[in-house]
């Protein structure tokens, strides 16, 4: 089998899908491994510990034309795609739900596509988990973007000319990227307060250091397998009066809350934002699902009413070396779960090639997609 590393062509992309030490590993398990030059480029990765890892440089046609599995991070232009053997598969992000084009593409190239942002979050599938390697990365990045933004420190700091008091930093979501920006805010001396509407959050937020807002559920409130389904308008109301009393205090607000498949909930209103004091930063993580924040837009920083507003989309990317190693260690996994160094070895109705495969040899098969009215 062999396996293609293209170079990532999403403006402001980083990463690269496989770094060397993958490549070694991919070949000791018997896969040929080709990479087009200048891959690995951005995320600090030549051409030269590529060969030396065993891969062989090719031009990015031979790449898609020849692999039997080609490992993106990002869905590749149309072109590639279609220039696919029919039987080959792609791995990537796709966010097949919000993106019916990739999918029609996908469709009409005749190929097999797995979208690793669908891989079920299950004990068994954690290894292969690209949406939580990349989001724990993101997290940290979040809250170093914003002390770095902020002009004031993070800790407590008593001096002979007198004693600065610890940054506030305001939480939405416990969940990956939440939990990791908790965890770094601590370490960086700053006094954390959380929201998530999942009860189960509270413990894990106070295990960090984190003190946690309760906010009273209501039956609107739809959990499923650990994941919020829906909340309703009345809900969000409640929660935007009690959180901002805490957001008018804080002087960093990260907002990571998520509803899968759906838009991200808005959780900081115009008027949250005008109450902060002026210098303070928000970093708006869900800025690509809509958002969290009013005010925010899509990889730019706005200020508005003197509170500046970082609508990074693609965190992830900023930290391109760790993030392209964890990505090709979830890939590796992901890779040796559908395939050996022979052939395919998938079987369809088996919980992570389900979840995850979004077409079969050209047949849209993604449960939610046959659902959706979007395609
Ligand atoms: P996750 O699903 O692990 O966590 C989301 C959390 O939001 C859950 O704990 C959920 O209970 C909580 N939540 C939902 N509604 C809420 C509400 N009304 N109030 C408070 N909390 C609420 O998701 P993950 O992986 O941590 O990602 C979080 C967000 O960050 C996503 O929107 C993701 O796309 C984004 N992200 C952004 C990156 C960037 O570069 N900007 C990189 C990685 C992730």
């Amino acid at each position: 089998m062999i396996l293609g590393i293209p170079n990532e062509t999403k403006a402001g992309e980083n990463r690269v899908s496989i770094v060397p030490d993958v490549v070694k590993q991919l070949i000791k398990e018997g896969f040929n491994v080709v990479v087009e030059p200048g891959a690995g480029k951005r995320s600090y990765f030549s051409d030269d510990t590529y060969t030396t890892s065993g891969a062989v440089l090719k031009s990015r046609q031979a790449i898609f034309s020849e692999s039997d599995i080609v490992c993106c991070v990002n869905a590749p232009p149309d072109s590639d795609i279609a220039s696919m053997k029919k039987e080959a598969a792609l791995i990537s992000f796709l966010f097949a739900l919000s993106n019916p084009a990739i999918v029609h593409c996908c469709e009409s190239a005749g190929i097999t596509a797995f979208a690793v942002d669908a891989i079920p979050r299950i004990s068994r599938a954690q290894k292969m988990d690209a949406l939580s390697s990349q989001a724990n990365l993101a997290g940290y990045k979040a809250v170093l973007m914003a002390a770095d933004t902020i002009g004031k420190i993070l800790p407590m700091m008593t001096t002979a000319a007198g004693t600065i008091r610890p940054a506030k930093v305001v939480i939405f979501g416990a969940g990956v990227a939440g939990l990791q920006a908790i965890a770094t805010a601590k370490r960086l001396g700053a006094v954390v307060e959380v929201t998530d509407i999942r009860p189960e959050t509270k413990e894990q937020v106070e295990s960090l250091g984190g003190r946690f807002i309760e906010v009273k559920g209501d039956d609107s409130i739809k959990i499923e397998g650990g994941y919020v389904k829906g909340v309703s308008e009345d809900f969000l109301k409640k929660q935007q009066e009690l959180v901002g009393r805490h957001v008018a205090e804080a002087d960093i607000v990260i907002t990571t809350a998520l509803i899968p498949g759906k838009k991200a909930p808005v959780l900081v209103t115009d008027e949250m934002v005008k109450s902060m004091r002026p210098g303070s930063v928000i970093v708006d993580m869900a800025v690509e699902q809509g958002g969290n924040v009013v005010g925010s837009e899509l990889n730019k920083t706005v200020v508005k009413s003197d509170v500046t507003i970082i609508g990074e989309a693609n965190i992830t990317s900023l930290l391109p070396s760790v993030a392209s190693f964890l990505y090709a260690r979830n890939l590796l996994a992901f890779i040796t779960h559908l395939a050996t160094k022979d052939s395919f070895k998938f079987e369809m109705e088996e919980e992570i090639t389900k979840g995850s495969m979004i077409t079969f040899k050209g047949k849209v098969v993604h449960t939610s997609l046959l659902k959706s009215e979007t395609l």
